[in-house]
């Protein structure tokens, strides 16, 4: 496995922690070429590129074109883009009434909008050279709704259906596929409440993912390893989702 992604060029939105940050170790253990990215250009983006030496992009998702010029700069300097994933999200937990539109806004422009904004800018790339994989981080909330999380369901079953179609459109050129974590121990956990907590280790592993195990099944699908694999979404959830039915 050292080499699955041996001189891969590979953007990872959202790494400069959690699941996008566990991805771009790996990554780089798997000897990728790997771009690291935030929203600003904060200290812990920088810590995470100097401990894996490399480079870093920064941009808020929802800027179209922000994303297209960071994507630009790293075409100028990389010459190449194999595989993007798309990590980087927010949640969005109160009750379906106590949501306003600005909260449904918010979480589309960065959770759906951010996808589409680095999917618009590499694509066009990947078409040039013939190839590319992309992996887009939705979640088991795509599928198995729960409620006070409304809007950022919606957003993740979006992109569960964006994956499907952007596979159709850019097949066989480019492979589109996603992962859907189940509960996983990042900072965003940390915003869960203690019901929820409580509830997320009740998976048929009776426990919750550790970052790393997510970053295993997204570069499985950027690797050529998955190449007769697109338009999926592989729910890596630990059977939270068929655990007591
Ligand atoms: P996290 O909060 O630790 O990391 C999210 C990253 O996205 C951070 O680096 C953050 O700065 C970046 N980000 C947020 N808004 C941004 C914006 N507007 N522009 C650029 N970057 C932005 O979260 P975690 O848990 O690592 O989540 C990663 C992905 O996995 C998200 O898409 C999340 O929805 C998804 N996910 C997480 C689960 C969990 O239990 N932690 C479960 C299911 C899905």
């Amino acid at each position: 496995m050292k080499n699955l992604l041996k001189n891969k060029v590979i953007i990872i939105t959202g790494s400069s922690r959690g699941i996008g940050g566990a991805t771009a170790r790996l990554a780089k253990k798997y000897g990728a070429r790997v771009i690291v990215h935030d929203k600003d250009e904060n200290k812990q983006l920088k810590k995470c590129a100097k401990a894996l030496k490399t480079s870093y992009i920064f941009c808020d998702v929802a800027d179209e074109i922000a994303v297209k010029k960071a994507v630009e700069n790293v075409m100028r300097k990389e010459k190449k883009i194999d595989i993007l994933v798309n990590c980087a999200g927010i949640n969005s937990a109160k009750s379906f009434l106590e949501t306003t539109d600005q909260d449904w806004l918010e979480v589309f422009k960065v959770n759906e909008l951010g996808t589409v904004h680095f999917c618009k800018a590499v694509i066009p790339f990947m078409q040039k050279k013939g190839t590319g994989r992309i992996v887009n981080v939705a979640s088991l909330r795509g599928y198995d709704v729960a409620s006070g999380n409304t809007a950022y369901s919606a957003s993740k079953a979006a992109i569960i259906n964006l994956t499907a179609s952007l596979a159709k459109e850019y097949a066989p050129t480019i492979a589109v596929n996603a992962v859907a974590p189940g509960f996983c121990d990042t900072d965003m956990s940390k915003t869960w409440t203690k019901a929820v907590r409580k509830k997320a280790t009740q998976s048929l592993l009776g426990r919750i993912a550790k970052p790393d195990e997510i970053a295993e099944a997204i570069l499985f699908l950027a690797s050529d390893k998955a190449e007769f694999i697109t338009g999926q979404t592989l729910l890596v959830d630990g059977g939270y989702s068929i655990a007591g039915k």
